[in-house]
């Protein structure tokens, strides 16, 4: 292992500490600390209009926001997910007495493949959960028109899409609902925290009251709520972030412009397209390494964690593979043949703002030079 720092996958942006104290002065001075008080209030509001979205709800973190969605659109029987994503999507199903019906994804996008979708519908079909993974956005198009063709829900994780474009719009006013994560590791942070956003006032107002355990008023209890309320310190805190955001997402856009320049032409690793008319928001860095780079996909993860380059095999396993999933039928890998193949082969570089020009000279070279090794080892083989 190496003698210097590791270098993460991911490191939380932090704005100047300096610059947070006078908002921790103000809650100490007001004493309001939780409760959808005042920095609570100004977040949403920020954020609203940072996101071009009609209405948002903050919670404590993703995975809450994504059970609560599914309980205010009221989902029940059988919704079609990706099996290539975080837990937490999966998961949230489960929480909510729904089974999970795993469907393929697309080998380009590694999202939901609307061409699998109609075949997995059943009379219990009431949703599909679809994830913009590592920010690509889904065939939006697509989910929607079978969506409204079966009279389904949608309901996107997007906890990977903050901030992203799609055609000239925020991506997260497509389908129902969309259910955001301000994790520590995401692009955009509250320590933990999550969002859903939502296109109209009623929506809304339900899922502010499945938020706060079900209180419409003091003394009016409208549904088995839960506690899923964003607290002051990371409303703040988030509220400040939105300021320097732009600063820390041209420094990632940069990142990601320069793996693509430089690892493009190795043979064996395939990057994935950014789409036309997306703006994307880089949030991991991805790469597919294929037969025909000489390492496989652990040989070079644990090659880069020798030269102290935590990378991620992010998402290996697959949902569907682990225990309380993998006795379903649709989790059988031979439904997922791509999903499967994919999370045998991915693996992220670290990608965060304060990654430095010197520290992705070296990851670069770690993976070419891996590449080159593994080659001349091979063809020395080859010939003996
Ligand atoms: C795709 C996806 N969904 C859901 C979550 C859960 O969000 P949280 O960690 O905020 O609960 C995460 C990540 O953390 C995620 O990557």
């Amino acid at each position: 292992m190496s003698q210097e720092r590791p270098i993460y996958v991911t490191r939380p942006y932090l704005p100047p500490l300096e610059s947070f104290v006078p908002m921790l002065e103000e809650i100490w001075e007001n004493q309001i600390l939780t409760n959808c008080g005042p920095f609570h209030q100004k977040f949403e509001t920020a954020l609203r209009e940072h996101l071009g979205v009609e209405h948002i709800a903050l919670f404590a973190n993703g995975t809450i926001a994504l059970v609560v969605a599914l309980q205010a659109l009221r989902i029940t029987g059988e919704v079609i997910t990706t099996p290539f994503s975080f837990v937490a999507t999966a998961h949230s199903l489960l929480w909510n007495g729904i089974k999970p019906v795993f469907v393929d994804i697309d080998p380009e996008t590694l999202n939901l493949d609307p061409e699998r979708i109609e075949v997995a519908i059943t009379p219990h079909t009431t949703a599909i959960l679809p994830v913009h993974c590592y920010g690509t956005p889904c065939d939006v198009a697509n989910i929607g028109r079978i969506a409204d063709l079966y009279n389904l829900r949608v309901i996107y994780d997007a906890a990977h899409a903050f901030g992203v474009r799609h055609q000239g719009q925020s991506l997260l006013r497509h389908g129902d609902l969309s259910v955001l994560s301000f994790h520590a590791t995401k692009i955009f942070h509250t320590f933990e925290g999550g969002a859903i956003v939502c296109p109209d006032e009623k929506t809304k107002q339900r899922i502010d009251h499945l938020k706060n355990f079900g209180f419409a008023d003091e003394v009016t209890v409208v549904a088995p709520g839960i506690n899923g309320k964003l607290n002051e310190v990371s409303s703040a805190f988030g509220l400040l972030s939105l300021e320097h955001l732009h600063l820390a997402q041209a420094r990632r856009q940069a990142i990601d412009a320069r793996y693509r320049r430089e690892l493009a032409e190795i043979p064996g690793i395939r990057l994935i397209s950014i789409r036309a008319g997306a703006e994307h928001n880089h949030p991991h860095f991805p790469i597919l390494i294929g037969p025909e780079y000489p390492l496989s996909r652990d040989a070079l993860n644990l090659e880069m964690r020798a030269h102290g380059i935590i990378t991620r095999r992010y998402f290996y396993p697959l949902i569907s593979n682990m225990p309380m999933y993998r006795n379903l039928p649709s989790a059988s890998p031979a439904n997922l043949p791509v999903a499967n193949e994919i999370a045998l082969k991915v693996l992220c570089l670290p990608i965060y703002p304060e990654l430095s020009d010197a520290d992705q000279t070296r990851i670069i070279g770690l993976v070419r030079d891996a590449g080159r090794a593994g080659r001349a080892e091979k063809n020395g083989t080859a010939q003996n």
